[in-house]
């Protein structure tokens, strides 16, 4: 065979097997069986027990569905590990009439349909209103309780907790877990006002992400009554409960903390400047629309390091670092207020448009509140994060706009949706300047506010408003290329690493031998600083040599837990074994994803590090949130799924 011929029949291979699967439909959400076409949930009433002895969720939803197709007789709902007693209609007068329903098959990562026979649709009132046909609303409840190990909550034993005393609760919904403890339509283009009673033993305290209404007294059964109200139209992976020994702390009238008694001091102190940065935010990109905004410090077994659950960011204690030096992560959680909360991704595959445009936001506030050094460094360890995180990416996942439909959509959350999002954000701001950038997100959030919208729908808006503004200083193909390819692109405009040379120059001297541990400037370095200098050492970066460092700057001891995270991973390489019952403490007390991960990576790598690994991450699995566990299963116990 010539060669054009081999190579025009492996085009086709490669042409068959890109086909062999669907083309994607933008906006379509392949991680929700929600008929979404034929009815809208509007909103949701929820009216639960909270019982900690059977780690259950027991009670109802009430949904008020709107009927799009009035042909459409089948509801169905997201589930997942739900116990399901009842559906029924409720009438205008509370009466409720029982409907028939029946679970579908369950699909990896999605749970299982929950099919409802809808009543028949009223008849259309055509003639008199002039419309197609009427959309009446319907109010379904669903009697249900969830299950202990609901992928979505939390229940955490006394012992798990800072005050030791009381156990704890909570609920992390993004991406697809909201559906483990409510039946609803999971899917963020789907957006409900919400209202819920929440009954919890008398001692506890239960906060939500909505308005906190009055506390009644305890029933008969020592229950008390916590009542809330969400009165924007939110989508699903925003509900969010709490349940603890909890107490608030005022920074400003409209921002505050709330912790555990033991940790909201140190809360309080390290987190002071949340009103500046809500006053820095509007300041930026228009009015804050949600009321308060307050930030909750959950136990230190919580996943992710924030989320940003409208009124109330949940928020790891591992940013508790005591000099501030960690905040950013609040900044970025108030920062979805615009882009996340008020404007959505829409399905999974745009989540770049909640995490890049954040990631973009969170560095204005920083180098606003903080300075632009701060937020120079933080950018640079961004790019350093993103260019490896794109080392072990295969192509088609290096895109911003990416298809997860074979993929837990919790696997999506790697840095090309955040720091490539953001460099596209930055790409933009240098071509057209630093106040039209900011006058078009304004109109964008203005634009898209309370709405989903996903990837294409922001790519014709940025045709419209921002590229028409100097036509030619970005083209479609560039474009097409951030949003659509691999790698970052040739034209990026990524920040220079000037502020980490003096770092940077010690390191250097330090591994040349012509710096003395001792002599290392660390003294004054701030955490960034720290992180370039561990984050960059030699992967095989002799004992002794780690031993210095341990013994110099004590960083197995560290409190900052981002510190302590790249020292640990300097020190397995290494093979610096007094740094492992550190470690191992680390691990059993820390459940943060993006912290632990790593470094069962690591010690993976080598057979004693695997044994060390797989015994602590016995210990340690029972105190992870499902979430983490799911991410550590596949790497210390790879053959089991
Ligand atoms: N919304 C995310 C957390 C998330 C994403 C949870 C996807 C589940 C699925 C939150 O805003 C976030 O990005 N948290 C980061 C911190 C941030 C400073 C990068 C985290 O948890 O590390
Ligand atoms: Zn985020």
């Amino acid at each position: 065979m010539r060669s054009w011929a081999k190579l025009a029949a492996l085009a086709w291979v490669a042409a068959s097997s890109a086909h062999a699967d669907e083309p994607i439909k933008p906006g379509v959400d392949y991680h929700s069986f929600a008929n979404v076409s034929e009815f809208r949930v509007k909103h949701v009433l929820l009216d639960l027990d909270v019982s900690f002895k059977t780690r259950t969720l027991n009670g109802h939803a009430d949904l008020t569905v709107l009927r799009e197709n009035p042909n459409a007789r089948v509801l169905v709902l997201d589930s997942r590990d739900l116990d399901i007693r009842s559906v029924s209609l409720v009438g205008k007068d509370g009466s409720t009439t029982p409907l028939t329903f029946k679970f579908g098959d369950e699909q990896k990562y999605r749970g299982r349909p929950l099919n409802i026979d809808m009543p028949e649709a009223p008849p259309t009132p055509a003639a008199t209103t002039g419309k197609r046909f009427a959309a009446p609303e319907s109010v379904i409840r669903i009697d249900y309780s969830s299950q202990p190990q609901a992928s979505g909550l939390q229940w955490l034993t006394p012992a798990q907790t800072n005050g030791k005393k009381l156990p704890y609760l909570f609920s992390q919904n993004e991406s697809v877990h909201a559906r483990s403890w409510i039946p609803l339509q999971d899917s963020p283009q789907v957006r409900a006002t919400y209202d819920a009673t929440i009954r919890v033993p008398k001692g506890l305290v239960a906060v939500m992400s909505a308005a906190h209404g009055p506390v009644s007294k305890p029933d008969a059964n020592g229950l008390v009554a916590y009542r809330f109200e969400m009165r924007e139209a939110i989508p699903s992976y925003l509900i969010a409960i709490a349940v603890g020994d909890i107490k608030f702390h005022a920074i400003s009238p409209r921002t505050g903390v709330y912790a555990e008694p033991g940790v909201i001091d140190a809360a309080a102190a390290e987190f002071s400047d949340l009103e500046r940065m809500v006053a820095t935010c509007e300041s930026l990109f228009g009015p804050y629309r949600w009321g308060r905004y307050d930030i909750l410090i959950l136990p230190p077994s919580a996943p992710f390091g924030g989320m940003e659950n409208p009124r109330l960011s949940f928020i790891t204690p591992t940013v508790i670092a005591g000099d501030k030096s960690l905040v950013s992560l609040i900044a970025h959680e108030l920062a979805h207020s615009w882009s996340g909360n008020l404007v959505t991704n829409a399905t999974w595959r745009d989540f770049w448009l909640n995490e890049g445009f954040t990631v973009y936001l969170e560095r204005r506030i920083v180098e606003q509140l903080y300075g632009a050094r701060r937020e120079r460094m933080e950018d640079v360890l961004g790019v350093q994060s993103l260019r490896s995180e794109l080392a072990d990416a295969d192509p088609p996942h290096q895109q911003l706009a990416v298809d997860l439909r074979k993929d837990d959509p919790d696997d999506g959350v790697t840095d090309i949706a955040y720091e490539k999002g953001k460099a596209f954000l930055s790409f933009l701001e240098n071509r057209f300047g630093r106040d039209p950038m900011q006058a078009f997100l304004r109109s964008y959030f203005d634009h898209f506010a309370f709405q989903s919208i996903y990837t294409e729908q922001f790519l014709d808006y940025l045709r419209a408003n921002l590229l028409t503004k100097k036509p030619g200083a970005v083209t479609e193909a560039q474009i097409q290329e951030w949003v659509y390819g691999p790698g970052i692109p040739a034209d990026a405009v990524l920040p220079s690493d000037e502020v980490f040379a003096p770092v940077d120059a010690a390191r250097k001297s330090w591994l040349d031998g012509k710096l003395s541990t001792a002599s290392l400037p660390a003294r004054d370095w701030s955490t960034q600083e720290w992180l370039q200098f561990l984050n960059n050492l030699p992967a095989n970066l002799p004992r002794d040599r780690a031993a210095e460092l341990d013994k110099t700057f004590a960083l197995s001891k560290s409190r900052n837990a981002e510190i302590a995270m790249s020292w640990f991973v300097v020190a397995i390489r290494a093979d610096y074994d007094p740094a492992y019952a550190d470690l191992q403490h680390y691990l059993l007390t820390i459940g943060r994803r993006k912290l632990v991960r790593p470094l069962y990576e690591e010690l993976m790598k080598t057979p004693r590090g695997a044994a060390l690994a797989r015994a602590t991450y016995t210990q340690a699995r029972p105190g992870y949130h499902p979430i983490t566990a799911t991410a550590i299963d596949l790497i210390v116990q790879p053959n089991k799924n």
